[in-house]
């Protein structure tokens, strides 16, 4: 018996004329006479088979005639060059083992996405998901080295918590024991307290918010990249952002151009993502939303179609800073010389797909904070650790959140938020 190698494999390390042993997913079939052509699908790729009654036993070929899509198999064969096969390769066949016959499979062309979502644990066999999972692996890989490459200390925040980050309309609340619980929406505030010990951390955790909207932009829940920093002010924040961002897409412009190119992205589009990205001022932002014909008020929040007008504004990055106090959480820091205004940036990623990441200098007064809780509602009981860090040796500080699948919607080029995780959260749905 061969030993079977990986179907991408096939088109890289063996030669024409090789005898090898693949084994996988029967991805289409279809038989005529005495042949049947059957594409093999693995994790790497996919294979056409051609199996030809008479050149390998007959119960073989006759497991190959019945065997139906996403059927298992194991094809021993020897590779030809073939150039009506996908990717010019094909094998023809000596041995066809069914490891198991599929019942008829649910999914073919033309469904609706409701169909596809109730069928998800099978749609993920998609090569469209396949890609996304491998760029989206690829992303975390590259935050994680860049992180561990400049000094930063991966840390595990919790998961249930007492506090709201991110003010009250979004928590998801729970029964803890006896209590009143909530999933975490942000690990800022637990990675604030890390930086008093170890200065530079990061984590990547689930988060989550009861988002009632239903956008291609929200998921009730999202893996949430965050870090923080001692010693760090907002221009010290915008550049840690700049450099994590510009040292993902270069990586994956490197790493992943088979599946970004199958996703419908040019590798090469990634390649101009370099430091530095504009900074424009939400005050400037204002300005050049109404020269561009848009009724806005200094003081509102951007929506949809104003945070797509600004993110076009470059084929990079860029960053809008200094939003309204009113507008924004109670941890972040005034601006120093203008109470209007804090020390935050959100990160918009080109082409229209808007924002990535949120950050912002820390606000070190305790009073300005239970001001602004206060006018949230909030319980300040519950927030009393907190201001221990601004009493016990506090530092300027500042740090970002960067939602992992809004990145891999901007670089995979995803239509909707829900095709960048393999079993999606929204409002409509808890399943499968
Ligand atoms: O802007 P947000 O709400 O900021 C925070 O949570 C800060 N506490 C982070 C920090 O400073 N440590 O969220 C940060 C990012 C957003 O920019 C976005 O990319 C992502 O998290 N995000 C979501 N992604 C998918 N679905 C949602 N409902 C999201 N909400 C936020
Ligand atoms: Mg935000």
């Amino acid at each position: 018996m061969v030993e079977p190698i990986r179907i991408a494999d096939a088109f890289k390390k063996a030669q024409p004329g090789d005898s090898i042993s693949v084994r996988g997913w029967i991805y289409r079939t279809r038989s005529s006479g005495g042949i049947v052509f059957t594409v093999l699908r693995d994790s790497t790729g996919i294979l056409q088979c051609t199996v030809i009654k008479g050149e390998l036993p007959e119960e073989d070929f006759k497991s190959a005639e019945k065997a139906l899509v996403e059927s298992s198999v194991i094809v021993e064969g020897v590779l030809r060059e073939d150039k009506r096969a996908p990717g010019g390769r094909e094998i023809t066949a000596k041995k066809f083992n069914v490891v198991h016959f599929a019942e008829r499979f649910p999914i073919f062309k033309d469904q609706t996405e409701e169909f596809l979502l109730d069928n998800r644990h099978l749609w993920l066999r998609s090569r469209e998901m396949t890609a996304t999972m491998k760029v989206k692996a690829m992303i975390l890989r590259a935050a994680r080295e860049w992180f561990f490459e400049n000094g930063f200390i991966e840390t595990t925040p919790p998961i249930l918590t007492e506090n709201a980050c991110e003010g009250g309309s979004t928590l998801f609340e729970l029964k803890y024991f006896e209590k009143k619980g909530y999933l975490s929406q942000s690990a800022q505030l637990y990675l604030e307290a890390l930086i008093f010990s170890l200065e530079k951390v990061w984590s990547l955790t689930p988060s989550f918010r009861a988002e009632k909207s239903r956008t291609p932009r929200h998921l009730a829940e999202f893996w949430h990249l965050e870090e923080e920093a001692a010693w760090v002010t907002l221009s010290g924040n915008l550049e840690i952002q700049e450099q994590l961002v510009s040292y993902i897409c270069q990586y994956l412009a490197k790493n992943s151009r088979e599946e970004l190119e199958f996703l419908g992205r040019n590798p090469d589009d990634l390649k101009v993502i370099e430091p530095p990205f504009q900074r424009i001022s939400y005050t400037k932002a204002v300005d050049i939303l109404r020269d561009k014909g848009y009724e806005f008020r200094w003081g509102d929040d951007f929506g949809t179609n104003e945070e797509r007008e600004l993110s076009m504004l470059d084929n990079k990055p860029v960053f809008i800073i200094r939003y309204p106090a009113e507008i924004k959480p109670f941890y972040m820091k005034i601006t120093p010389d203008n109470p209007k205004t804090v020390e935050n940036a959100d990160m918009l990623a080109p082409e229209g797909v808007g924002e990535i990441i949120g950050g912002s200098e820390r606000e070190t007064n305790i009073e300005s904070m239970k001001e602004r809780l206060l006018r949230e509602n909030a319980n300040l009981e519950n927030y009393q650790w907190y201001f221990d860090l601004r009493k016990f040796g506090s530092v300027p500080h500042s740090g970002f959140g960067l939602g992992i699948e809004r990145v891999v919607r901007w670089i995979g080029k995803r239509e909707h938020i829900r095709d960048t995780v393999p079993f999606p959260r929204t409002v409509a749905r808890l399943s499968p």
